[in-house]
């Protein structure tokens, strides 16, 4: 076969969480584009059937669960309603993410717990859940998103919850893939560095942008679109023989 050909997810079903808008919508729409039919789980209805409208341009089925990524009932019906419409379950991007700034001295216990239920429990919950129907066909690609703040202290802004959760889902990886590798199952992560979304937009973000690209070897911000390829080389056979990597994308961010 050749090599393009192993890049190709045509029959493939793929689940994207989070993927309603920013990178989980990029990512989603990759891979209809390389061919998977992908449902897509978000919070937000409006948004998520927005992208689930967008699959079906393409050419791909799509299904839309309205759900939380920290509430383990939601990621099994998630993956249940996945398996009951297309039968069996490829690919897995585990995408939805938060983050919040707070000095360490004065985080709000709240706001850490928020940002590490997302973040850290979501993903091993919707993992879980995903290699419970993976695990009987001996394969299944799963693809956490991590990010470069699981790598390095992001400055000027403080967010130690947001490091912390990042650097989790790095080695909740590499766990994963440790104990599934038996069954077939691809664990691996990306890492992106500053990517252009809307809340790079927003106010108290868009302040910050000047001093980040002085931080950024390449000079710019990434773009989603800089993250599509990795993600479906991630979901292709064309990576059958990685597991437990995290892949930095992040301008050359974190070699400075
Ligand atoms: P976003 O805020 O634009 O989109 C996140 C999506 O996840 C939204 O559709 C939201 O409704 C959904 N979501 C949030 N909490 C959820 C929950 N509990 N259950 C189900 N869905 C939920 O975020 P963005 O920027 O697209 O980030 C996506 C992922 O990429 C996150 O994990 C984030 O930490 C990571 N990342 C983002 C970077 C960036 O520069 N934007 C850089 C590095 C990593």
């Amino acid at each position: 076969m050749s090599i393009l050909d192993r890049f190709k997810l045509d029959g493939k079903t793929a689940l994207v969480t989070g993927g309603g808008q920013g990178i989980g919508r990029g990512l989603a729409l990759a891979l209809a584009q390389a061919g998977a039919d992908v449902a897509i789980m978000d919070l937000n209805e409006e948004t998520a059937n927005k992208v689930a409208q967008e699959i079906k341009e393409i050419g791909r089925r799509s299904l839309v669960y309205i759900g939380d990524v920290t509430v383990s009932k939601d990621c099994n019906n998630a993956v249940e309603m996945i398996i009951n419409k297309w039968g069996k379950l490829d690919i897995a991007i585990n995408n939805a993410g938060i983050g919040n700034w707070f000095d360490a001295e004065n985080y709000p216990e709240e706001e850490w717990q928020k940002v590490i239920e997302v973040n850290l429990k979501g993903v091993f919950l919707c993992a879980q859940a995903e290699a419970r129907v993976m695990i009987p066909k001996k394969c299944g690609k799963i693809i956490n998103i991590a990010s470069m703040s699981g790598h390095i202290v992001n400055k000027p802004q403080n967010q130690t919850a947001y490091n912390a959760s990042k650097a989790g889902v790095i080695h909740l990886t590499r766990s994963l893939a440790a104990e599934w590798a038996k069954y077939g199952i691809r664990v691996n992560s990306i890492s992106p560095g500053y990517i252009r979304t809307p809340l790079i937009d927003s106010e108290p973000v868009k302040k910050m942008v000047p001093e980040w690209l002085k931080m950024i070897p390449l000079g710019r911000l990434g773009e989603i679109s800089d993250l599509q390829g990795i993600a479906v080389y991630l979901a292709s056979e064309a990576s059958d023989y990685m597991t437990g990597a995290d892949i930095i994308i992040d301008g050359g961010y974190t070699v400075w």
